[in-house]
């Protein structure tokens, strides 16, 4: 195979480079939505517990696997699993791994574009204008009214913003890991955090806004966010704990495929303990620091709970706050920045999730970088279009996210963990991840690593499936009865959903043919190292 010869510009390019996939549209839309809906306290237990057991070690795990895949020549998953695996359906355990950041792509870039139309659109004062109708715009500009509705190309439509946002996306991948990605990085993250801080710093002193209103003040509204609520009985509900792993999983960009492509362009004495625990941080930093602190006690402080309760993350972030921000001084100032700094937060992520396919194509197929990107351009833009196209109730958009974004994750994390500890071995893995390391990971982490982020991982999964596939409701305990989720019965129950029934089938599609392509690469990889023996 041909040596790809790219590489991040310095150890802190890959450190920014995982930090902006990292934090993304999860950290400030996701999380505080999820949080509040789990009543703060409990749901930051289980939060951490996460983190500590899940997160943060196997994202070692995804490090080194990573960077020692790179080492032998390697950078997509399947090629990655395909030379650390000696077993000829090695490479298939890296499908996922080029399965989860493409399909999750094709979503994502239709919810980055929504960012970018609110940022404008709050610019061009649409949300301060009397009597507009947040409820109605969101309905139309996502789509999420009328299958086809936002396939349309004003400034109040999506349309032209997915267009800007897809060139933007492979603009900065052609340009490449260290002109393109770090670029993107380097100064996104900062410009990111100032704003941020600029918002955060409006949030926490808008006092009481409505004095006939007292209630309604900062510092009830931090206590609606994070005051601990009946701690013990949240703690006794599974899905509270798979609600918060997932998190995890999906903030941190572990178990994606998308930081094991990133890990691959180190070299061997790059360290990756301290570099996976400060993006980790980083994304803590942004995650409950900042985050946490804006959205939810925004929306509390002017339309008190009642505004907030029931609310799903999206029509949180985009028919809430648009709201909320009309109702501040300055309110199109705040708006502006606040889907700016989205929409960065979002396009660090979104191209993360575009380099594993590109280094696939280039590696398996020996395809051309510019190849590579007009079929994942092509691959890509399918998906999105069904999701922009069949956008009532953002069923497609929510199909994938289940099943790809969330189950996928799961089974993929578990890979990662097993190859690490049991197939490598703890001991030998250990040592590898202490390569050029700066400090030492506590011992204690090797027992963690070896059967508690398996086994917790697996209850997890288990329950997880128990409970959102066939509707197990634990909190009911003895009695209880199977009452299968929407996403289930909407492709097997009385009244199927076709949308959803179509996604899923696509997504099934998008597998058999990377499956497909994976054998393909494996001849040619197998080509390629008889070659090197002769
Ligand atoms: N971590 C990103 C977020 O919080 C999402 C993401 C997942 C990005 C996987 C890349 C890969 O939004």
């Amino acid at each position: 195979m041909p040596a790809i010869k790219e590489a991040f510009s310095s150890r802190l390019g890959v450190i920014l480079a995982v930090a902006g996939s990292a934090v993304g549209l999860g950290n400030f839309l996701r999380f505080p939505g999820l949080a509040a809906q789990y009543g703060g306290g409990a749901f930051m237990i289980a939060y951490f517990v996460s983190l500590l057991v899940l997160g943060i070690p196997i994202g070692w795990a995804e490090w080194t696997i990573g960077r020692k895949g790179g080492l032998a020549g390697f950078h997509s998953s399947p090629g990655i699993f395909h030379v650390i695996v000696h077993h000829r359906l090695g490479k298939y355990l890296g499908l996922l791994g080029f399965i989860i950041p493409v399909v999750v792509y094709m979503y994502y870039v239709y919810i980055e574009a929504w960012c970018l139309g609110y940022a404008l659109n709050a610019a061009a004062g649409t949300f301060s204008q009397p009597g507009v109708n947040y409820g109605a715009f969101f309905a139309s500009f996502t789509g999420a009214g009328a299958n086809g509705a936002s396939l349309r190309f004003g400034l109040q439509d999506v349309g032209i913003f997915v267009i800007i946002v897809y060139a933007l996306n492979f603009f900065f991948i052609y340009r490449g890991l260290s002109k393109g990605i770090e670029f993107v990085c380097k100064w996104g993250i900062p410009i990111l955090i100032v704003i941020a801080l600029v918002i955060l710093g409006r949030v926490l002193t808008l006092g009481t806004p409505d004095p006939t209103k007292p209630d309604q003040n900062v510092l009830n509204a931090l206590g609606y966010m994070w005051n601990p609520q009946d701690i013990a009985t949240g703690l006794k509900n599974p899905q509270l704990w798979l609600a918060a792993a997932g998190q995890i999983f999906f903030s941190l960009s572990v178990g994606f495929g998308a930081v094991i492509t990133y890990a691959s362009y180190l070299r061997k004495k790059d360290d990756v303990v301290l570099s996976g625990l400060t993006a980790a941080s980083a994304n803590e930093f942004c995650e409950v620091g900042l985050g946490g602190l804006i959205t939810v006690p925004a929306a509390f402080v002017f339309l008190g709970a009642a505004g907030i309760a029931g609310q799903g993350t999206f029509s949180l972030g985009f028919n809430v706050l648009p709201h909320v921000f009309s109702k501040m001084p300055f309110g199109d100032f705040f708006a502006t920045i606040f889907y700016l700094l989205l929409f960065i937060a979002a396009i660090t992520s979104s191209l993360s999730m575009l380099q594993p396919g590109i280094a696939f194509f280039e590696e398996g197929l020996g395809w051309k970088r510019k190849s590579a990107m007009g079929l994942l351009a092509g691959l890509t833009g399918l998906g999105t279009l069904l999701v922009w196209w069949f956008s009532k109730d953002l069923k497609a958009l929510d199909t994938m996210d289940f099943w790809i974004g969330t189950v996928g994750i799961f089974i993929q994390g578990m890979i990662l963990v097993m190859v690490y500890s049991w197939y490598i071995g703890i001991e030998a893995a250990w040592a590898e991840t202490h390569e050029g390391a700066a400090m030492r990971i506590p011992l204690f982490y090797k027992f963690i690593l070896k059967y508690i982020s398996p086994a917790f991982l697996l209850i997890v999964f288990v329950m997880f499936i128990a409970a959102n596939v066939f509707g197990w409701n634990f909190a009911l305990g003895a009695g209880a009865q199977f009452k299968p989720t929407s996403y289930v019965t909407d492709l097997v129950g009385p009244n199927p959903s076709g949308v959803a029934r179509g996604t899923f089938l696509f997504c099934l599609g998008v597998i058999v043919l990377v499956g497909y392509l994976i054998k393909i690469a494996g001849k040619n990889w197998a080509r390629a190292s008889g070659e090197t023996k002769l």
